[in-house]
């Protein structure tokens, strides 16, 4: 892959609270390039959807944007485990490394997700993300509105059969207040057997060049 590769989230625990007001200065200023946070929630290596996500950082970072990629599969983060404490407080007891990403979430104006389709749905790394946002749930208006996601997924199956995981993660964002810039969905089974759908890898350079158009479109 040509140009310049992501900055990976610095994964340390470095004491960040979780619970951030949308009037916090940080999300609220104007910065020249809004910030972008990239979730992978491959389980794999030689991923499929990684690899169509590489395509729309690539896209971004060629245009200046700062993107931070997170590999879910380098986190050793816990199961949301029902306390419901978060209901009141606004924050997950759970200290591990997912701590640390809350800030940059929180801060970013565009999420990209991009899973794999596991068992008619998304892949277990993801759903176990979207667990963890639960503190959010309750003041989502104040957290996400005026965010933007975008989604890739992949399947095995032949496309007609897949279309599960992206349905979800669209329902899900909305739910949560964020707006819909598009979605990518491919048919790809082997690892990085996606790399021979020239097409494909450049609908998701389309897709980070409609990001752009959307945070461009904003600040003017
Ligand atoms: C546990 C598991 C469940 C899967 N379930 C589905 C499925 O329901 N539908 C589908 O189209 N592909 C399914 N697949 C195939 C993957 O979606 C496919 O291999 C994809 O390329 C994986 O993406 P990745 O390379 O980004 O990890 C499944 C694969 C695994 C390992």
């Amino acid at each position: 892959m040509k140009g310049r590769v992501a900055t990976e989230l610095h994964l340390e625990n470095n004491g960040m609270s979780q619970g951030m007001s949308n009037n916090n200065s940080n999300i609220e200023k104007k910065t020249a390039k809004e910030k972008i946070i990239a979730i992978s929630a491959t389980h794999r290596d030689e991923s499929n959807t990684e690899a169509m996500l590489l395509q729309t950082i690539e896209e971004l970072e060629n245009k200046g944007y700062e993107v931070q990629l997170i590999k879910l599969r380098k986190l050793n983060f816990k199961s949301c485990d029902g306390c419901k404490d978060c209901d009141t407080n606004e924050r997950c007891h759970i200290k591990d490394p997912l701590t640390p990403i809350y800030r940059a979430l929180l801060e970013a104006k565009v999420w990209i997700i991009a899973t794999p389709e596991y068992w008619w749905n998304v892949s277990g790394l993801c759903k176990t993300f979207v667990d963890r946002l639960n503190a959010y749930w309750k003041a989502r208006e104040k957290y996400f509105e005026g965010k933007y996601f975008a989604v890739i997924t992949c399947g095995g199956q032949p496309i007609e059969r897949t279309g599960y995981a992206e349905r979800y993660l669209e329902l899900l964002f909305g739910k949560l207040y964020f707006q819909h810039i598009g979605s990518v969905r491919a048919s790809a089974d082997g690892p990085l057997e996606i790399l021979k759908q020239t097409e494909k890898l450049q609908e998701c350079r389309e897709l980070g060049k409609r990001i752009i158009n959307k945070l461009e479109e904003k600040q003017t």
